[in-house]
């Protein structure tokens, strides 16, 4: 086989935001309060005071919607939401729901004050979308019964129910169906000493023993991402077992991720070849995504979605409108030289 495999196909990725076979157990690490929540200082708060106010009221807490790159917990936050409102939590998808009559059969099973759960809601299809606009503002729903002629529309009461969206690209989200959220929250990368607290309890949850200064190490590997955080805090556990006495320490952490191709920043070889396009292949920028796409074999979707936001917040990539330029902070972490004669719009990135 050729090495032009799309790496985000392989579910060994370490490092990839999004959920993975291994990830199922991930349930028992969840979080299940707002005050166990690590980070996310803003919404947590945001939240704990609708929360609050809503439970004064005997309300149900407007509909919310949850949005940033994988595995930062906006699943984990529609759950603790749940807990803290005291409500059931229905889960469905975007592309699960295929009809509109799918979608009524979800909402006429609602109880009042039951949370809908809306995950990848940036998949729904328009037809859907429409059922769901009058049930969000009125807590109405319009179906059509028959076909033909004797087709008619009934109208439906719906019990008071909050909606919780989830996506990792709000921009494709149509304006209507985003206007009707009244809380919409943007989930950050997680800080270094967030994600060490993250690890530590991870570690004191699963019995990991876990030197501090090695939880450090993780932390650093981890992209901002408490799913990789824990992932890699895993594998390096088995490495411990097998190649030392069992406790997780800098140098089992060192020989674990350099046997895992991860470096210090937490870049993976699909990080690399996709610098190492924009540099090498295209001099640096700017460049489509989707000729990167086409140059490295990975989809448009998972760069945008995986790859970028955190190259971006490292700021190894700068988005211009001609396309992305690596910056010179790029070149340095690849050890490459920077060209001489930069053009106008690599200038701007580089300097
Ligand atoms: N703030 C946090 N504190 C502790 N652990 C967390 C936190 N956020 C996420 N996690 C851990 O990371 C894992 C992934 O979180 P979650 O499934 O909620 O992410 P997500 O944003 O829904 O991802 P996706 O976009 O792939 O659906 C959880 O199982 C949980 O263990
Ligand atoms: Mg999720």
């Amino acid at each position: 086989m050729s090495d032009e495999v799309p790496v985000s196909m392989d579910p060994e990725r370490l490092v990839a935001g999004k959920s993975q076979i291994e990830d199922v157990r991930e349930v028992q690490l969840r979080p299940r309060r707002l005050d166990e929540f690590v980070g996310q200082k803003t919404i947590k708060h945001n939240l704990g005071v609708f929360i609050d106010a809503a439970r004064q009221r005997g309300e149900n807490v407007e509909h919310v919607l949850l949005y940033g790159p994988p595995g930062l917990g906006k699943t984990t936050l529609a759950n603790i939401i749940a807990a803290e409102m005291q409500v059931n939590i229905k889960t469905t998808s975007g592309p699960a729901i295929e009809r509109p009559g799918d979608l009524a059969a979800i909402l006429t099973n609602l109880e009042a004050g039951d949370i809908l759960f809306i995950d990848e809601i940036h998949r729904l299809n328009r037809a859907v979308e429409e059922v769901l606009y009058p049930a969000l503002e009125d807590y109405e729903l319009d179906i059509m019964i028959g076909k033909g002629p004797s087709a008619r529309s009934i109208r439906l009461d719906l019990p008071p129910f909050t909606l919780i969206g989830a996506t990792t690209r709000v921009g494709m989200l149509s304006a209507p169906l985003r206007d009707r959220f009244g809380i919409i929250e943007r989930m950050e990368f997680y800080e270094q000493d967030e994600l060490m607290q993250i690890i530590n309890r991870t570690a004191s949850l699963l019995n990991i023993a876990i030197e501090a200064a090695a939880a450090d190490q993780v932390a650093r590997r981890s992209r901002g991402t408490p799913r990789i955080a824990n992932r890699i805090l895993k594998r390096v556990r088995d490495w411990a077992q097998v190649k030392a006495d069992g406790s997780i320490t800098i140098p089992v952490v060192q020989d674990a991720l350099a046997a895992l191709r991860v470096d210090e920043l937490g870049l993976d070889d699909t990080d690399r070849r996709y610098l190492q396009a924009i540099i090498q292949k295209f001099s640096g920028g700017p460049v489509g995504v989707d000729t990167i796409s086409a140059s490295i074999s990975e989809e448009r979707d998972t760069i945008e979605d995986v790859y970028e936001p955190y190259l971006m917040q490292l700021g190894f990539i700068d988005r211009t409108p001609r396309g992305r330029c690596a910056t010179m902070a790029a070149y340095v972490h690849l050890g490459i030289t920077p060209p001489q004669q930069a053009n106008s719009a690599q200038q701007t990135a580089l300097f």
